[in-house]
């Protein structure tokens, strides 16, 4: 079987380049290996007058990467407009940051149909698709539309939240029915999986059996793929980073201090502001930890034309400043700010250098930084991990110090319990998550969606009409018997 992968965002061949966002750092290796062929968003835009969408494509690993200019008339308007302004903001349950028009749903569309066209010079008898995250949710009925029958993947990357948010996005009905044109659909977590399969009934009154939905386009499996990553080559990674000049650097200039770290997208779902009023909570109301742990908050920009990102990084900013203007001595500066992105060797050995990692969104679909946090940490002395209940990576790292991100007083307790915690708590708490990561690796990840995508495109029924008039009450909980793949 020939694999296309889809994603707006993709990453060249150099993992050692800064990486904007866990999907394409994720994939990178993946992909590299399995000989597949990987399509997105070159960055760049075309006007429309072509014939044929133009890509650049170059070899990577046994298969290629392809990257496309898209439609400059609808760049916008679909990727800061409807997928970033629109759909962002829903599934990660922030209905106040919606901000959606008929012209971004168009473009959206557009570039879909768009992609779903480009797709066609990639296509064989024996291709299988697997679309990527919340950029292409109507990709795959685009593709139907022009006959393609191969199998049809779709994995999301994001949380998808309870139905009465979905309903704050204009034209969800006919993106969730879009999506049901896959013949397989991927979450990150049980909880992303019955939302989804709630908001087909309420919204689209369709049955689910046993994961299954039936709907105009015949039959759809819905399961849970949690996403992981290579703990193993993370790990040496970690320890050949030692010696890395930005990491001894970093070592030298703490004189003993302890180091906490976090290593976020500039995002307002990562929870960023909470974060550093915990630690200014924690500073004032534990006056002993100044002066002895200090924060290396990477921040790195991102979406930066859109009003909410552009707002948070000011606020952050400020903050930073009023923080640091507040606890900072001659010689000691609370919170190292820094607005840039590093390469995944420079970051684990920045992740093994800190005793603690602050892992606090207000919402994640998975959060891979958590997952590298903990595989960087040196055996012999492992640091702490506090993570936010609501990262789905809290499913499976469920003996980091969970905190819930809305609590700064909870979480500022949190982040001083692990400063302090002895050595064998510490190890036993990092070796039961790391027998998960070794459980649950991104290789087998996507060996278990491709597999799974060629058994449901193989099973796939005739086509059956769409139910819409009797919405069906299908109790939640049968959700549970859906498939889990990991
Ligand atoms: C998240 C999304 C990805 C996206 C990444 C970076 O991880 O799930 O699809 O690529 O953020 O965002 P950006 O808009 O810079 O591609």
């Amino acid at each position: 079987m020939d694999l296309v992968v889809v994603s707006n965002r993709v990453a060249r061949g150099k993992a050692n380049e800064p990486m904007t966002g866990g999907l394409a750092a994720a994939l990178l290796p993946v992909v590299e290996k399995s000989g597949a062929i990987w399509v997105g968003s070159s960055g760049r835009v075309r006007d429309g007058a072509q014939k044929e969408p133009f890509a650049e494509i170059e070899a990577l690993g046994a298969g290629a990467l392809a990257m496309l200019d898209l439609p400059a008339a609808h760049y916008g308007g679909y990727y800061e407009g409807f997928a970033n302004s629109a759909l962002w903001p829903a599934l990660h349950s922030r209905a106040d940051l919606i901000r959606a028009s008929e012209e971004d749903y168009r473009s959206y569309r557009e570039v879909n149909a768009f992609m779903a066209r480009a797709l066609l010079r990639f296509r064989k008898p024996d291709t299988a698709f697997w679309i990527q995250d919340y950029h292409f949710l109507a990709l795959g009925a685009e593709l139907r539309e022009l006959g393609v029958t191969q199998p049809v993947g779709f994995f999301l990357h994001t949380p998808w939240p309870a139905h009465g948010m979905i309903e704050g996005v204009p034209h969800h009905r006919e993106l969730i029915e879009a999506m049901l044109a896959c013949d397989l659909i991927g979450f990150q977590t049980d909880d992303d999986c019955e939302n989804f399969l709630g908001c087909v009934q309420a919204s689209l009154g369709l049955a689910v059996h046993d994961g299954v939905v039936k709907s105009r386009h015949g039959r759809t499996h819905v399961a849970v793929f949690p996403i992981g990553i290579d703990p193993e080559k993370f790990a040496q990674q970690a320890a050949k980073a030692a010696s890395h000049p930005d990491v001894s650097r970093l070592r030298r200039s703490l004189n003993g201090e302890k180091l906490a770290i976090g290593v976020d997208r500039l995002d307002y779902s990562k929870g960023l502001i909470n974060r550093i009023n915990a630690f200014d909570r924690m500073w004032t109301t534990q006056p002993s930890l100044a002066r002895s742990v200090s924060l290396l908050q990477i921040a790195t920009p991102s979406r930066g034309a859109i009003e909410a990102y552009g707002n948070l990084q000011s606020e952050l900013a400020r903050l930073v400043g009023d923080v640091n203007g507040r606890h900072g001595e001659v010689d000691w500066t609370p919170i190292r700010y820094l607005n840039k992105g590093f390469g995944q060797t420079v970051l684990a050995g920045l992740y093994r250098t800190a005793q603690v990692g602050v892992v606090t969104p207000l919402h994640d679909g998975m959060n891979l930084v958590a997952k590298e946090y903990v595989a960087a940490q040196n055996p012999a002395d492992p640091g702490v991990l506090v993570l936010s209940k609501f990262a789905g990576a809290a499913n499976e790292l469920d003996t980091a110090l969970l905190v819930n991100p809305h609590d700064i007083d909870g979480m500022a307790r949190a982040i001083a319990t692990a400063l302090s915690m002895p050595l064998t708590e510490r190890r036993m708490r990092w070796e039961a998550m790391m027998t998960k990561l070794r459980a649950h690796t991104i290789q087998r990840w996507f060996s278990e969606f491709v597999e799974a995508l060629q058994e449901s495109g193989a099973n796939k029924a005739a086509a059956e009409p769409l139910i819409a008039e009797r919405p069906t009450l299908w109790p939640l909980r049968t959700v549970r018997s859906t498939a889990r793949y990991q």
